[in-house]
């Protein structure tokens, strides 16, 4: 791996990479002669863990990113074992804890059967007691764990899940019960394949044909090995694990005999294949002790304890004639609950006359027909037996519980927390629940009648969408401002493009004093002016990070370490009062983890000057085209992080807050970044609140902006929506991509505009050549063609056809989560620094179009678009 000879010997390095990362799968492929499976969906996370784990099974479990993009919130609290035992899995060594109710969503590619499994283990940990946690799970339809907690001292837990996912995202929630917490040590949701669960299976009381079973949720309770030994996850085809028989009874009627796995043979018509059960399950069995004498007629049984009778069982028995040396000499009955379920069953004719051949069957099995809360399984040879020995055997056993008409798998309470009688519903009830329903469908339609023509606002998608888990809290009250509120509409309505003037002016300057104090929201404090002189060395020039429309902001720095950035107001600009005024009340209403907090002001000597914390990593823009080359370029991944974040802050703006809030300047130089890379929205001078009434769907004003990320429609229409923000963010997301400023005028007239540029490469589906070339290697192609589906759908000419940012947030998840699998899927446990060798971008970059000095920064919104109505607004452009 000498770094000169990588890259004249790339294709075939490469090549001997795949080849190696594939090796597994290949060889478990040879030896299974039939196709092997490769899931669409595969997520293994470590949750809590600092960094990836791989298991002894080969598979890597990722750790979670600060802001998981799999969870709903920004809640973070990570534990570690303070006693880690070696003998346990890593997986069980961290966790995470959940305070409040909490949601991961996974995307789903191929809808289907999925593995949920779940991992708990309440190690030792100084902060929280994990034996003491409460909690439920659910998925979107079904309860899987309700009230539940792991007691103490206590081993590992893992609870299997096979659902069908009929929907493009997977959430789980987990809600502790009031008082308590929930926690979680490790999640995997994995493609299943199609063929391991049946639509319909053998019912054995009444018997008849079981059909739907894809409509339930089902929980694997055991799944046995008979006669043989523990296989763990490594040697399973799909990472299961099968325990030893332990409920046999009694044990000395039995036999555990086994042959070698290779004599396990599956049939040519695929019915059965390894990934139903691997080899080694069919390769043990129990069979009778003492077949050959002369009173054998006994049954041997397995009492398997189950959860109840409130749900029905799918049960799986395999089977594998590999103790006949001769073929129909093996017939015997079996039995479920007492109930004949196959009557002399001939495992020769069943396998085409093939000894060792893998067979199974599935049968549903009333919880009514349970033997004292047990499922009871017996094998006996039936009393007249002419033609072989009298023998019985059974290699494996499955059981996975079927959720009830709660859609519960624990209990009788179904996700929205109504109660379920478990009583089985007879045809009157039937009857009675179908006129009840019928009703509840016509009113419900009436209902939504009524909503839709009522409804006019096209922004509460949260309605529209499921995308409930992006709701943010809010950490407004507006009791006690209602002055404030009223003003606020007053300004948002006004449609005189003397914007804002008439609140606020300088003369009333104590005035943003009051909003702070009354709004009671711990916004810190007030700086003497003394105390900023001093933080910022009286204002020296050398401390200035920024310059704006409204004066400058300095690097402050408090007696006490603390670094924060001092922005202050020019006193001669009106504009920039304006502009502070609408700052401090946006930033007053507003708490969230992507706008950059206000943590104070000034206001004496008629000054203005506002505190926000300091972000140590400054604008998003001088880390895509730089200007002093020294910082690193981002990573594809760190890109997408970023946009999350701001996605969020702007979600939160449109969304969160009572009244809707348009940031009206969303550009990379607003996107501010911390020391650890988390983006947060900053500098709400041109913010206006969003629609006031139902009635309103825009707010018309002055047009403002910058160049190059101004919205088209706002600016030939000057009326303004949220969707304004959405098209600004499209051209921030090619920036992101392309590294290029939105407009630079010294390039060729048909690259000056990026949105146009890139959309032009992006329709003849070659997006790649004009991104940064850093980028090239290490972009997963499915994670780059989401992101720029994305931004195109974002620069859509009509507001309307844009996304919400809700939507924008959605698939830049998405994106991001494609670009783990795909570093996943690649690079397994590689070295990262491996990555670039191995990408499956090649483009020839345009080295024409590489970056050139932009020579000013553009930031006055001038003519280029067509015919606006009446020009004399943009003369007000700053
Ligand atoms: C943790 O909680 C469990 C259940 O409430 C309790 O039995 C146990 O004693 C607690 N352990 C500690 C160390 O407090
Ligand atoms: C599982 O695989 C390991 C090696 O990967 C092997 O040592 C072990 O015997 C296998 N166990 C079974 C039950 O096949
Ligand atoms: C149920 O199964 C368990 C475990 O096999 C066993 O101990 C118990 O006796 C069984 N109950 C009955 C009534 O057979
Ligand atoms: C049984 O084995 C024979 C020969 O090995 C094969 O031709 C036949 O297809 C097998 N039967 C089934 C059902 O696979
Ligand atoms: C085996 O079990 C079945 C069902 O429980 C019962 O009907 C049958 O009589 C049993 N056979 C013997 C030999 O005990």
């Amino acid at each position: 791996m000498a770094g000169g000879e990588k890259h004249g010997r790339r294709p075939i390095f490469s090549l001997l990479l795949l080849v190696l990362l594939r090796l597994p799968l290949l060889l478990s492929s040879t030896t299974a002669k039939n196709p092997t499976f490769t899931p669409s969906d595969v997520y293994l996370l470590d949750c809590g863990a600092p960094k990836s784990v791989q298991l002894s099974d080969g598979r890597t479990f990722r750790s979670e990113p600060q802001s998981s993009s799999f969870l709903s919130t920004d809640e973070d609290i990570r534990l570690s074992s303070t006693s880690p035992l070696p003998s346990l899995s890593p997986l069980y060594q961290t966790a995470r804890v959940f305070s409040s109710t909490s949601t991961y969503s996974f995307f789903i590619t191929k809808l289907g059967i999925h593995f949920i499994r779940l991992h708990f283990f309440p190690f030792p940990s100084s902060s929280y007691n994990l034996s003491s946690a409460i909690f439920t799970v659910n998925t979107e339809d079904f309860v899987l764990l309700r009230d539940f907690f792991v007691p103490s001292p206590a081993s590992p837990v893992l609870k299997e899940y096979l659902i069908n996912v009929d929907n493009e995202r997977l959430y789980l929630t987990f809600k502790p019960k009031k008082g308590s917490f929930a926690f979680l040590n490790a999640v995997e949701v994995v493609s299943a394949p199609e063929t391991l669960i049946p639509t319909s299976a053998a019912s054995v009381s009444p018997q008849e044909q079981f059909s739907g079973i894809n409509n339930y949720a089902l929980e694997v309770i055991s799944r046995i090995n008979v006669g043989g030994d523990k296989i763990s996850s490594e040697n399973d085809t799909l990472a299961r694990e099968w325990l030893p028989d332990s409920f046999l009874k009694p044990p000395d009627t039995v036999q555990k005999v086994a042959v070698a796995p290779e004599k396990v043979k599956y049939p040519e018509d695929g019915t059965v294949t390894p990934l139903i059960a691997p080899r080694s399950v069919y390769a043990t069995a129990d069979s009778m002790r003492d077949a050959h004498v002369s009173e054998p007629m006994f049954n041997i049984t397995w009492d398997i304890p189950v959860d109840g009778g409130a749900y029905s069982y799918l049960v799986r028995l395999h089977f594998c004639d590999i103790i006949s040396r001769t073929l129909n000499s093996l017939y015997f009955n079996v039995f479920i609950n007492r109930i004949l379920a196959i009557p002399n069953l001939d495992l020769s004719s069943l396998t085409g006359g093939n000894l060792s051949m893998a067979y199974y069957k599935d049968f549903v099995v009333a919880g009514t027909t349970l033997i004292s809360g047990n499922i009871s399984i017996q094998i006996s040879p039936p009393v007249m037996n002419d033609p072989g020995l009298p023998n019985a055997i059974l290699n494996g056993i499955e059981i996975m519980k079927m959720s009830n008409t709660a859609g519960s798998l624990d209990g009788l309470y179904s996700v929205d927390g109504s109660y379920h009688s478990d009583e089985p519903a007879s045809t009157a009830k039937i009857t009675v629940l179908v006129t009840v329903f019928g009703l509840a469908i016509f009113l419900m339609a009436l209902a939504a009648i009524m909503f839709l023509r009522r409804r006019r606002r096209p922004e509460d998608w949260d309605k529209k969408h499921s995308f409930f888990s992006w709701l943010l809290p809010l950490h407004v009250s507006h009791s006690g401002r209602p002055g404030f509120i009223s003003k606020w509409n007053g300004k948002g309505s006004t449609s005189s493009s003397k914007n804002g003037k008439g609140f606020g002016s300088h003369k009333s300057k104590s005035g943003y004093k009051s909003y702070l104090a009354s709004g009671g929201l711990g916004l810190g404090r007030f700086f003497t002016f003394g105390e900023l002189q001093q933080a910022t060395s009286n204002f020296d020039e050398k401390n200035v990070i920024g310059v704006g429309g409204f004066g400058k902001v300095y690097l402050g720095l408090l007696d006490d370490g603390t670094k924060l950035a001092v922005k202050r107001g020019n006193p001669s600009s009106d504009q920039g009062i304006n502009e502070f005024h609408t700052e401090i009340e946006m930033l007053s209403k507003l708490r969230h983890r992507h706008l950059v907090s206000l943590i104070g002001c000034c206001d004496e000597n008629n000054e203005m000057i506002l505190v926000y914390e300091y972000m140590s990593n400054g604008p998003l823009r001088d880390h895509l085209y730089p200007s002093s080359p020294s910082l690193t370029p981002l990573s594809w991944k760190q890109r997408l992080e970023i946009c999350i974040g701001a996605a969020r802050g702007l979600h939160y703006l449109h969304t969160g807050a009572a009244q809707s809030i348009i940031h009206r300047d969303v550009k990379s130089t607003n996107i501010l970044l911390d020391e650890n890379l988390v983006a947060k929205m900053s500098d709400f001078g041109l913010s206006k609140a969003g629609p006031s009434s139902l009635d309103q769907t825009h707010v018309s004003t002055a047009v403002k902006g910058s160049f190059g990320y101004l919205d088209p429609e706002y600016f030939r229409r000057q009326q303004l929506t949220d969707k304004s923000d959405v098209y600004s963010f499209g051209v921030v997301m090619l920036e992101v991509l392309c590294a290029r400023p939105a407009i630079n005028p010294a390039l060729p007239r048909d690259q000056v505009n990026l949105a146009e540029w890139a959309m032009q490469w992006h329709r003849k589906g070659k997006v790649q050549v004009i991104m940064d070339p850093h980028l090239v290697a290490g972009v997963g192609p499915p994670s780059l063609n989401k992101f720029v589906e994305a931004a195109e759908k974002c620069l859509a000419d009509s507001g309307v056809h844009r996304p919400t940012m809700g939507d924008v947030l959605w698939n830049l998840e998405y994106a991001l989560q494609l670009q783990e699998a795909w570093i996943g899927q690649s690079y397994e446990d590689d070295d990262p620094s491996d990555i670039g060798n191995a990408g499956e971008i090649h483009v020839e970059h345009l080295d024409s179009l590489q970056r050139k000095e932009i020579p000013f920064d553009v930031e006055v919104v001038s003519v280029d678009f067509s015919t606006p109505a009446d020009p004399s607004p943009l003369l007000q452009g700053r």
